[in-house]
């Protein structure tokens, strides 16, 4: 979908549909134009209660003239709408607007003041909803799906004073929506297609269309490097482990890096600790932090911002083989810590922690990891935000605050080391789980014994990397998050 500005006057803007704003029962400035222009047309039917107060509510006019169709979308009953009916309404505009047969839009929208946010958040938030409600996943089925789209073209009106801004926001948000779709791909794919080597093509292709370099250590190198918590997932699976190295360079070399680390498990059945059937079909979901990383890397190459970035990806299956890992097992990490694998679901930590350890010679500003990580956090956080693990306040605030603005938000949780306890083992270092309780807690516990070297934060996307039920899919998530976070660190 192709976005731009528009400056010229509502009534005399040639479109296939305006889309106008009604607030409090008002038509704004735009739609007092469009109105006067087709003789009151608007003002009737508002005076008839045609467009119910609430939210998000949408009325569609025939008016001739050089627009084949009005929009009229109610902003709410309130002198301006919060950001989330803002958000809201526009959504509910622009599916209105698919299922019509408008080749082009100009969406007026943005006209209405929200509660501190300026004209760029504005039309922001329209073109991410364009794009999220235009995105297809049909690459699996016999017969692509032919169901309206929404129009190929959409306008933002605006002052000229504003074009610069919303011109900036928008092509913020078109790299932002292309690294979403790209995460979303991958998280949908099923596990036969998204493979570890499926993960590492996708890291190379998009190193060569951005400029990026790319690595990819074979389980050769791993072995030498002596990462034998990844490799002792891996082992069970007829699959070859990849270990993914993505490096964006923006910033001279002397300038600390940013480390992204996404959990790449393409597939996880538990191993030998084996999950039970009903929805397991989801843990194809268990690469979304990898997916997370690629989709921010992308976005970020595309802005080409001044900054060091780097993506980790460790990718392999979880399965249960006459060659799996065995509950009792114990394995030299690469940080030559050993661990006592007391349950071979708990297969994220084993290798995120190898792939925490490698981070260090980067000598990294930061490290973030990503993962779908425990249950547990599920239970604790629910599917709105996405559980936050820091020792450093700073990093903590910037995260938050990185979530709060695009509106994909996480939330603090303790990592206090009275946690540490409960991964005590009497056979090796520790163990790979602590018990029931606190079981987000103890696990980011577990990747904090790896990351004493740098400043670390530790992202928990289990209950916000996709949907359940009838909407199953991947949601795309946190990269709206790591990207204005890393935007946020350019100098
Ligand atoms: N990938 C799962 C976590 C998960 C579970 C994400 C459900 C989303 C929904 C992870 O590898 C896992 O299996 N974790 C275990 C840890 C436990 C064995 C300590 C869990 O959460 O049950
Ligand atoms: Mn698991
Ligand atoms: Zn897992």
């Amino acid at each position: 979908m192709q976005f731009s500005t528009k400056t010229s006057a509502p009534e005399k803007t040639k479109t296939g549909c305006a889309i106008l704003a009604v607030q409090g029962g008002k038509p704004s400035a735009a739609a007092r134009a469009v109105d006067a222009m087709s003789g009151g047309a608007i003002a009737a039917a508002l005076a008839r209660g045609d467009l119910p107060a609430k939210a998000g509510s949408t009325l569609l006019l025939g008016l001739g003239g050089p627009i084949e169709r009005v929009m009229l979308v109610s902003l709410g009953d309130e002198s301006a709408p919060s950001e989330k009916a803002f958000t809201e309404s526009a959504r509910a505009a622009l599916r209105t607007l698919a299922a019509t047969g408008a080749k082009d839009a100009v969406s007026w929208l943005g006209e209405v003041a929200v509660n501190g946010r300026d004209a760029g958040w504005r039309a922001r938030v329209q073109a991410l909803a364009a794009r999220e409600l235009g995105y297809r996943f049909d690459r699996m089925k016999s017969k692509r799906d032919t169901s309206p789209r929404g129009p190929g073209a959409l306008a933002f009106g605006c002052e000229r004073a504003q074009v610069a801004a919303i011109t900036a926001e928008l092509k913020t948000a078109t790299a932002l929506a292309d690294g979403m779709d790209l995460a979303r791909d991958l998280g949908n794919l099923p596990g036969n297609v998204c493979t570890p080597a499926y993960l590492a093509d996708t890291a190379k292709k998009l190193g060569r269309e951005f400029g990026m370099k790319v690595e990819v250590l074979e389980r050769k190198q791993m072995e030498a490097l002596k990462m034998g918590a990844l490799l002792a997932v891996a082992q069970g699976s007829a699959l070859p482990p990849k270990f993914i190295v993505v490096r964006y360079e923006g910033a001279g070399p002397k300038q600390a890096p940013v480390v992204l680390v996404g959990k790449g498990i393409t597939f996880d059945t538990g191993g030998i600790s084996i999950k039970p059937a009903g929805e397991m079909d989801e843990m194809k979901f268990d690469m979304c932090g990898a997916a997370s990383v690629l989709g921010t890397l992308r976005a970020v190459a595309a802005l080409a911002p001044k900054v060091n970035l780097i993506g980790l990806i460790p990718t392999c299956e979880n399965m249960p083989s006459g060659t799996a890992t065995r509950p009792g097992d114990v394995v030299t990490s690469m940080s030559g810590q050993t661990i006592e694998v007391l349950n071979t679901d708990a297969e994220g930590r084993l290798i995120l922690c190898d792939a925490l350890t490698y981070a260090e010679r980067f000598k990294p500003a930061a490290v973030v990891d990503i993962a779908t990580l425990t249950g547990a956090c599920v239970v604790a956080l629910g599917h709105h935000h996405s559980g936050l693990f820091t020792k450093s306040d700073a990093l903590a605030a910037e995260l938050t605050g990185a979530g709060r603005d695009m509106a994909d938000p996480c939330w603090r949780m303790p990592l206090d080391d009275e946690y540490q306890d409960s991964l005590k083992s009497n056979f090796a270092d520790m163990g790979n789980v602590g018990g029931r309780a606190g079981g987000a807690i103890t696990a980011a516990c577990f990747l904090a014994r790896y990351t004493k070297a740098y400043e670390w934060a530790h992202l928990d996307i289990a209950g916000t990397a996709w949907k359940s039920g009838a909407a199953k899919g991947s949601s795309a998530r946190p990269v709206p998050l790591l990207t204005r976070f890393v935007l946020g660190r350019a100098g």
